[in-house]
């Protein structure tokens, strides 16, 4: 990005961001999520560290949000409330620590140690008391003047109305509610037909701001003390000591750290007790302990240089579509699939992500050079959320869906109904090499180092023509291929042959049938036990299996009936394919006539393995929760699925009452 580039950019950001920050701050509105609005401070501020000229000091990266209410008594805050900048990953964080020891000597250097806080997701205030009484209490507003809610913050039970000891001191910590307290406020909207909050801290930011203090008592919220404003205090360790000896409620979930490793090795601890804890934090503040340093390093706009927010991993970001590429299917189905600029979210860096097809990008109103809201689908399969038409440029240029295969330039077609575009070329070489992928895949084949990368380089080379050609390599095939070397050849040969033994449903799985997932696979293995009864039968003995409709009937019926894949099988087997023997008629199915919906991480196992468990004890599995679905598997941080589970009345299944229900 060249200079004028970098600056029409930066108003854009700052524009944006400002609008957001005003509904945010002022009008209790949200658009975008938090961390969408993150992602873009982060641009912003990363480009105006590569230019520092364009900092203008009505830069978002400069103040603090949010004006305080025209409702409220004004206060003015002695001492400005400070902001944080945040890191992102454990590069952002040794970028940050290289640019504060610059301004460091060795020896200063060589002192310093960190003092780690759980970052908690609710709203900054400030706590004056004279002579040991609450006198005033006062939102952060734009960081010197703020918001009197002194009435509201007295119904906080964890914000002490009297010290221990007749100090006159000014105190600043934040107030949030608890997630159960979140559940509960939202179930009475929800029961009201109002509106529900989107996250807990919007319940704490509308409670705190009410002018009538009976609503914010009946809001149960509470709060951590985290910092004394002045004082003679050596490190900000000893601070929070002094608080908690004074009566407030201090984390004690916080470290004092003395070196990166140490603030690593911390941060991760916490990420993994984050879901355990009863309120939402959003990532680790790291403080320089020493306040001699602290104050040394002093403040650059709106935060404070010895200080900063590690941030846990996002489940959204911002990023720019690059291009719209196609990509072909097994099935020949096309789909447009977006190249993004790379960008981390939910801790992986992203690169693509499926735009569905045609009506989709329609919806979304996407233009090639957008920038976008992007996430993953159920934690893992990266989207694109929404389209931040403020960005652009005028060079941003529409999308067209082609109307041949850009593989095999067959000419595509689409069916009445269908959303999709597709290349019925059987021998399309895309499509082909979407199946080879297919059959190694690990709810298939199962072949370990056999993924799309050699697979390509297999098929390039000449070397695989069909599937059952996987099982005929040799060492000597492979070995001089790039990259190979003789045991790494020699592996990959023996994981192919360990592999020859296949349960039938796994086998009919592999073949990559146009609508035959694995659930169908599964029940075509139990309706015919053997794969040359399913080669038999009829279109009408596969329609009458329970579960299977005329389309899947037919399109399983068709592929059987192909001369080309009889002749695959055929191959198949005397390349040494073996079905494994399963009485599966006598096996005790303890979930058979049960559905499932699997949400969340689960902690003893993977969703897929859990899946797999289900379907091994006769169970089915589906992915989307209807009054059908018998059970919801829920785990740590499930999606949108256990929402609506509670909503049909579907029971839930903790992951410990599932281990039972399978032991
Ligand atoms: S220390 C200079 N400790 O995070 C500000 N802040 O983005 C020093 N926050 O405005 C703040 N938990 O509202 C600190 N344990 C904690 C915190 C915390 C939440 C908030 C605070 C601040 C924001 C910074």
């Amino acid at each position: 990005m060249n200079k004028s580039e970098a600056k029409t950019r930066i108003e854009k950001l700052k524009k944006t961001i400002n609008h957001h920050r005003y509904l945010y701050h002022v009008l209790d509105k949200q658009e975008i999520s938090d961390a969408a609005l993150d992602s873009l401070k982060k641009e912003l501020f990363d480009l105006e560290q590569l230019h520092p000229d364009l900092i203008t000091a009505d830069s978002p990266t400069q103040r603090v949000g949010g004006a305080p209410l025209k409702e409220f008594k004004k206060v003015q805050h002695e001492e400005r409330m400070l902001s944080l900048n945040d890191v992102f990953s454990k590069e952002d964080f040794y970028d940050w620590h290289e640019r504060i020891s610059k301004l460091l000597t060795e020896q200063e250097k060589a002192q310093l140690d960190f003092y780690c806080e759980l970052k908690i997701d609710g709203l900054a205030i400030e706590m004056e008391y004279e002579n040991g009484l609450f006198v005033r209490g006062s939102t952060r507003g734009d960081g010197v003047i703020g918001e009197d809610i002194t009435q509201n913050l007295k119904t906080v039970q964890a914000i002490p109305l009297t010290l221990d000891e007749e100090k006159s001191l000014v105190v600043r910590g934040e107030v949030f509610i608890s997630k159960k307290e979140f559940e509960r406020q939202n179930k009475v909207l929800r029961e009201k037909g109002l509106a529900e909050y989107a996250n807990p801290r919007n319940i704490a930011a509308g409670s705190v701001r009410q002018l009538d203090p009976k609503i914010t008592a009946a809001r149960k919220l509470d709060s951590f003390a985290y910092d004394v404003v002045g004082g003679n205090f050596n490190c900000h360790e000893d601070e929070h000591k002094f608080l908690k000896k004074l009566g407030f409620k201090t984390n004690l979930n916080n470290k004092h750290c003395k070196s990166i490793e140490e603030v690593f090795a911390f941060y991760e601890h916490v990420g993994k007790i984050r879901a355990k804890l009863d309120y939402e934090i959003d990532g680790v503040v790291v403080i320089i302990n020493n306040n001699a340093l602290f104050e040394k390093l002093g403040v650059v706009g709106k935060a404070p240089r010895g200080a900063v927010a590690f941030k846990f991993a996002q489940s959204q970001a911002t990023t720019i579509i690059e291009d719209i590429k196609i990509q072909v299917g097994r099935t020949g189905a096309m789909t447009p699939v977006a190249v993004l600029k790379p960008v981390v979210v939910s801790g992986i860096t992203i690169t693509r992500a499926t735009l569905h097809n045609e009506d989709e990008i329609k919806r979304l109103g996407i233009k090639i050079g957008d920038t976008v809201i992007v996430g993953r689908a159920g934690d893992v399969i990266p989207d694109v959320i929404k389209v931040l038409p403020e960005f652009r440029t005028g060079v941003e240029r529409n999308f067209h869906m082609p109307r041949v295969c850009p593989s095999c330039e067959n000419e595509l077609e689409k069916s009445e109904g269908e959303v999709l575009w597709r290349c019925n070329n059987a021998k399309c070489p895309a499509r082909q090499r979407r199946n080879f992928y297919h059959f190694v895949s690990r709810t298939a084949f199962n072949i370990d180092g056999l993924g799309p990368k050699i697979i390509d380089r297999l098929l390039d080379e000449g070397l695989v023509a069909d599937q059952a050609d996987f099982f005929a390599l040799q060492k000597e095939d492979v070995v001089h291929l790039e990259r190979f070397a003789e045991k790494s050849a020699e592996n990959l040969i023996d994981a192919i042959h360990a592999k020859k033994e296949i349960t039938l449903a796994k086998f009919i799985y592999a073949l990559g049938i146009r609508n035959v997932g694995e659930q169908t696979a599964i029940d075509l293995a139990m309706q015919f036990g053997r794969i040359e009864k399913l080669q038999r039968a009829s279109l009408q003995d596969v329609e009458k299996i329970l579960n299977i409709g005329p389309i899947v009937a037919k399109s399983a019926h068709e592929w059987f009936a192909n001369k080309h894949n009889v002749k695959l099988l055929d191959k198949l087997f005397r390349a040494g394919i073996k079905i494994k023997k399963q009485n599966l008629e006598s096996r005790i199915l303890k979930l058979e006539g049960k559905s499932f919906v699997v949400t969340g991480s689960l902690e003893s196992m993977s969703r897929d393995e859990a899946k797999a468990k289900i379907r091994e004890l006769g169970g089915q599995v589906s992915e989307s929760v209807s009054k059908k679905t018998s059970y919801v598997v829920v785990g740590a941080e499930p999606g949108s699925k256990a929402q609506k589970a509670e909503k049909l009345g579907v029971k839930i299944l903790s992951e410990q009452d599932f281990l039972k229900m399978i032991e």
